[in-house]
């Protein structure tokens, strides 16, 4: 990634894709409308609360990321949207029953004027759904196309003059990156052959990838995180992030785990599970689509603990982690943690965190930021893998050969100091000598 020459300005309007209309992306939508009527608040986006210190302490100057780097603001924001079923923005949301009539019925009919196009759909990759709006292209390749040319007509009829996608579809089976995945020509060969390694959410990565639409991914699927989907990316100049938003439980533990080790406490166990009633954990009751999340849900410890270089603080920990379709709780999800940590001796000691958390309410300022970093990044000519916000992500994408920060501090020092670095101003390491000598 080279230093912009010059960041384009965010004029016009910037079109959000989203494939997948169900709880996460109507509660966004729901969130952009009711805050551009100054009806409620963005709470939870740091490009509409976040601040960013510049230079010394001493210089006092912290002002709004909004105020320092060029972002889309709130007003510019149109929606577009793919999903498997017909529901429009408004339908879709009371049914996910995230958002209350207080807030539903100021902003229907702008809810209701969001109608998605078909989707592209094997129901293989998520065998709880039966989807009903659907295209009909059998041949995978001629569905990328097909959904090349959504993108080029919403651009068209919307007259927007950006375009950023975010990833908000359900989550699908397990998929291992395999040959078809590798390069550019090996990928387009899979399309034509349907490959079945090549699932529904990678071909709208390859669309958006194709027509040079920045794409973030919200869900553990592969998606875009595999060779070829990076090859096209660099070739197309086109940044793209994942995967899987980190918000609930996931989210604490990226926030306690890096105080244990920084303290050098031990950990025996950790012992995670939640219950969810709403249609992700519905597609989640699936054996195959939970094995996508859970392997994204486990990795995080590994990494942030290093048991290879502390194996008498967290070698033999036991790390566990369960979902639990409960419908009477809807998006209303409980995650629970039992964590087993150990102190001076040895000797043992218990936390339990019992987190009554809102999973789209978590999920909805995430696609915000994505969707506003994205474009800032196209705009300043970023391509490929965006590191700089694993932020957002359970499991960040992030370069061959490298491991993924988990460690929030440091995915939070590594968004501000990417932006810093992007607008001239000098990256900040805490040393702070210079105030003593
Ligand atoms: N806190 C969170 O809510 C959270 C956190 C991390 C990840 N996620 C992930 O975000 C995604 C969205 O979550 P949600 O709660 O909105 O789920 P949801 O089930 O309410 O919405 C997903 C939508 O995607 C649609 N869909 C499925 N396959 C599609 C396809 N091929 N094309 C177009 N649409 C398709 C479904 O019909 C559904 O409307 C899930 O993958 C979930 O695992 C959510």
């Amino acid at each position: 990634m080279k230093r912009p020459q010059k960041i384009e300005e965010p004029t016009g309007k910037l079109g959000i894709l989203l494939p997948g209309l169900g709880a996460v992306s109507t509660t966004f939508v729901a969130g952009v409308e009711l805050a551009r009527r100054g009806l409620a608040d963005p709470i939870g986006s740091l490009t509409e609360f976040g601040t960013i210190r510049l230079g010394k302490r001493s210089e006092k100057r912290a002002p709004k990321i909004r105020d320092f780097v060029p972002l889309a603001t709130l007003d510019q924001l149109e929606f577009g949207a793919w999903d498997i079923f017909e529901d429009d923005a408004y339908a879709s949301a009371k049914h996910a029953k995230v958002l209350n009539a207080e807030h539903l019925d100021p902003i229907k009919s702008s809810l209701e004027a969001i109608r998605p196009m078909k989707g592209a759909f094997f129901p293989e990759y998520v065998t709880r759904l039966n989807g009903t709006w659907v295209k009909t292209e059998k041949n995978k390749a001629e569905l990328v196309e097909a959904l090349r040319e959504d993108v080029r007509t919403f651009k068209r009829d919307r007259g927007v003059d950006r375009l950023v996608a975010v990833w908000c579809g359900s989550t699908e089976k397990y998929v291992e990156p395999s040959d078809v995945h590798k390069n550019v020509k090996s990928f387009e060969k899979g399309l034509a052959a349907n490959d079945p390694a090549i699932s529904n959410s990678m071909l709208y990565a390859w669309a958006m990838l194709k027509e040079r639409v920045p794409f973030a991914n919200g869900a553990p699927n592969l998606c875009v995180d595999f060779p070829a989907a990076v090859e096209l990316a660099r070739e197309m100049h086109t940044p793209v992030s994942g995967k899987d938003f980190k918000t609930g439980q996931t989210l604490m533990k990226t926030i306690l785990a890096p105080g244990f080790k920084a303290r050098s406490l031990g950990l025996a166990g950790w012992f995670s599970t939640n219950i969810l009633g709403n249609r992700d954990g519905e597609v989640l009751d699936a054996p195959e689509n939970f094995k996508t999340k859970e392997v994204s849900k486990l990795g995080v410890l590994d990494y942030i603990l290093q048991p290879d270089v502390y194996p008498k603080l967290y070698k033999d920990m036991y790390h566990k982690v369960r979902i639990n379709y409960y419908p009477p709780r809807g998006d209303a999800k409980e995650g629970w943690d039992n964590i087993d940590l150990c102190g001076w001796l040895g000797y043992p000691m218990q936390i339990k965190v019992d987190f009554l958390c809102r999973d789209s309410i978590l999920a909805a300022p995430l696609v915000l930021d994505l969707a506003l970093f994205m474009d800032f990044a196209q705009r300043a000519n970023f391509s490929g893998i965006q590191e700089w916000l694993s932020f957002y992500f359970k499991s960040p994408q992030h370069a061959p050969g490298l491991y993924p920060e988990h460690d929030l501090f440091i995915q939070l020092m590594k968004l501000k100091n990417t932006l810093r670095w992007a607008m001239g101003e000098d990256v900040i390491s805490h040393l702070g000598h210079e105030y003593y000598d």
